[in-house]
């Protein structure tokens, strides 16, 4: 049955292969994770300098860092001598300086090349030129968005305006407090989320106890993770190789849906 033949309350869904294709994958790193403003960690997460987080932004390896000058800063984890990570670990703190494991190249919070077996000798060399390479990066709701593109979109276009908030995090309203996804995609089908709990600062400094409704909604969480972990495998079967379909209440999913192969074939 194709789109045409569906009865006016159905709206088709992305046919399976959008979910299973490297292809399909290769174009969303290109073209929506390296190319939009991402949002990448919680600022309160980094509050001193030489707080670090390691963050996967489409195929690139994005190290964040709070800067001496109290100003957060993003790097591409690459060192410039031959190209080690610089990183491993997924979050951390440096005292004054990044040093790479493989020849000690070593680079400050502002990711200067600062130091090197023999640099002395090699004078001609400009450190920031062989600094890390910087990442577009904007603080925003307490969160440091990053962007890969040379020149990036509009922040106040593509992130304050709330509809595209919706395409990169998930934002959930409710009273006293707000749930905040963020989605790190590493591979065709795995994605990692993480969430966060904000709560107004009168709830915080009233001490009030928040577990519950903490524990409610990582209760939808499990039960939405185990949803997908369901239906992923499924991609794959011949039953959903025109894929499903969206009922009236799920409609505007078709929305997002279209801005998606719009995106990719842009
Ligand atoms: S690759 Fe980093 S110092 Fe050589």
């Amino acid at each position: 049955m194709t789109t045409t033949d569906l009865p006016a309350s159905l709206i088709s869904t992305l046919p399976g292969h959008y979910y299973i294709d490297a292809a399909v994958f290769a174009l969303e790193q290109t073209r929506i994770f390296e190319t939009m403003w991402f949002c990448a960690v919680r600022s309160a997460d980094l509050p001193t300098p030489g707080k670090f987080r390691k963050v996967q932004v489409g195929r690139e390896s994005v190290l964040i860092v709070r800067s001496r000058d109290g100003q957060l800063r993003a790097f591409l984890n690459i060192c410039r001598h031959r190209g080690a990570q610089i990183c491993t670990d997924d979050s951390g703190e440096v005292k004054r300086a990044f040093q790479c494991p493989y020849h000690a190249w070593t680079y400050d919070l502002e990711g200067k090349l600062i130091a090197a077996p023999n640099l002395t000798k090699m004078p001609d060399i400009d450190r920031v030129q062989y600094g890390l390479v910087p990442v577009h990066l904007r603080e925003w709701l307490g969160y440091a968005w990053v962007s890969l593109a040379k020149e990036p979109p509009s922040f106040e276009n593509d992130v304050m305006g709330a509809i595209t908030v919706g395409r990169t995090v998930f934002v959930n309203l409710v009273p006293e407090h707000v749930i905040f996804h963020r989605m790190f995609p590493v591979a065709v089908d795995r994605t990692i989320v993480e969430c966060d709990w904000l709560y107004t600062r009168e709830v915080v400094e009233s001490g009030k106890d928040v577990s519950r409704s903490v524990e409610l909604f990582h209760r939808v969480n499990e039960q939405d993770f185990e949803a997908c972990e369901r239906t992923q495998p499924a991609m794959s079967s011949r039953a959903y190789a025109n894929g499903g379909v969206l009922v009236p209440s799920e409609h505007h999913i078709g929305e997002f849906h279209d801005w998606l192969t719009q995106r990719l074939s842009d």
